[in-house]
């Protein structure tokens, strides 16, 4: 169910569950795409006169008040944000916080402050559950990036109250339907990042359910090593060189193609600019470490992304925050993003550095959908359902 099914909302006191959870630095915001994502929503329920009620956690304060999290900071960059005023609300739950929303009329926008303050909603306690809910008729989960927490406000409130998806919680399920759920074949993943260990779930999920698997970054070595390749001195986990085999094997059986760099930018120090050569990843000497992948490997892929229609990318290919070797991620990037604008190619991507590396390339507003989650989109890629959205599909 979404905004369009709440019926008449007007003079309703909707608790709206967002993402604030920003990366500020010496009080600022760094980057406003989470807040920004919040605005259709927002601004929909305060059009239609709805008094709307914003849920939100900051940091992991474990379940403490602690100022260094308050989410009363963010009410003037989230006004700023929106256009409108914003009030503050100094609690979440409780008699104050229920006199303080009394005061609200119908179009205003209120920031409850942090969840987390309360150690019932980690828990999913539901006694905070109940309480939250006092304040409110309505509960509208527009966190995506927050929905792999079986928390109060994300997962419990649904419980409670009638429950809807807002706007940008839609358009990201809608997004990943479409990349993984019901996609046009043939699909391609990109998954790079530094280490297997995090994505094992994510690469034995994919390879039954992609045509084409594009293993990048540190994680790739863990593949070539499993492969018989020496990485000489790159990062690299020995230790389950195995676990990559079986799912080389699981990839094989399914008939889904592993793309391993075959070229690859090797350098003696990890540092910016350092002196580098390009090599095939069977000529890496024992005192180098492979960074990025090399120019022929990225052409290739291109020429695989040119052939396929729906792509899901998750992590960068070589260590991109360091020049020059982002060389390879902004390439393909950039041919992802064209495929994209030419129609050919949907375009799904998230994940921790996946957006950073993204905006990098100039790219992040050419792919069909980025999604605003870090640890919510990994989980997905690994075939979990996400509590969040769960509970408001039961
Ligand atoms: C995120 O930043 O990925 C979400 O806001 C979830 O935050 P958490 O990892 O602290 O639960």
């Amino acid at each position: 169910k979404t905004l369009d099914d709440m019926g008449d909302v007007q003079g309703k006191r909707v608790l709206v569950r967002e993402d604030l959870n920003v990366p500020m630095a010496d009080g600022r915001v760094t980057d406003d795409t989470r807040l920004r994502a919040t605005i259709a929503t927002v601004t929909e329920l305060a059009d239609k006169g709805a008094i709307v009620l914003i849920l939100a956690h900051f940091g992991r304060p474990k379940g403490q008040r602690n100022p260094e999290f308050s989410l009363a900071m963010l009410t003037q960059p989230y006004s700023d944000v929106l256009g409108r005023p914003v009030r503050f609300i100094d609690d979440v739950a409780g008699e104050a916080a229920e006199a303080a929303v009394a005061t609200l009329n119908p179009g205003d926008i209120a920031i409850l402050e942090n969840t987390r303050f309360h150690a019932g909603e980690e828990k999913n306690d539901p006694e905070l559950a109940a309480q939250i809910a006092k304040l409110g008729n309505l509960y509208v989960n527009d966190a995506f990036s927050a929905a792999h927490r079986a928390h109060v406000s994300t997962e419990g409130l649904a419980r409670q109250l009638p429950a809807f998806a807002g706007r940008a919680m839609e358009a990201e399920l809608d997004a990943l339907e479409k990349a993984l759920g019901n996609p046009e074949h043939p699909v391609a993943a990109v998954v790079g990042g530094a280490k297997v260990s995090t994505k094992l779930a994510v690469l034995k999920h994919l390879v039954g359910k992609v045509d084409h698997l594009i293993i990048g970054g540190g994680m790739a070595n863990t593949f070539l090593a499993a492969r018989g390749v020496d990485v000489g001195k790159s990062l690299c986990e020995h230790d389950l060189t195995g676990t990559a085999e079986e799912i080389l094997d699981a990839a094989d059986k399914a008939g889904c193609t592993v793309h391993l760099p075959y070229d690859v930018v090797v350098a003696k120090e990890f540092k910016p600019n350092p002196e580098t050569r390009t090599v095939n990843v069977h000529e890496v000497a024992g005192d180098e470490m492979i960074l990025d992948l090399g120019p022929n490997a990225v052409e290739a892929l291109g020429d695989v992304l040119k052939n396929c229609r729906t792509l899901v990318w998750n992590g960068p290919l070589g260590a991109f925050e360091t020049p020059p070797f982002d060389m390879a991620t902004v390439a393909l990037a950039k041919t992802a993003a064209a495929l994209t604008q030419d129609g050919s190619l949907v375009s799904v991507a998230g994940g921790g550095d996946t957006v950073a590396a993204l905006n990098q390339a100039g790219v992040g507003t050419q792919f069909t959908f980025v999604s605003t989650a870090g640890g919510a989109f990994l989980e997905w890629m690994e075939g979990q359902d996400l509590p969040g959205v769960a509970a408001l599909t039961a």
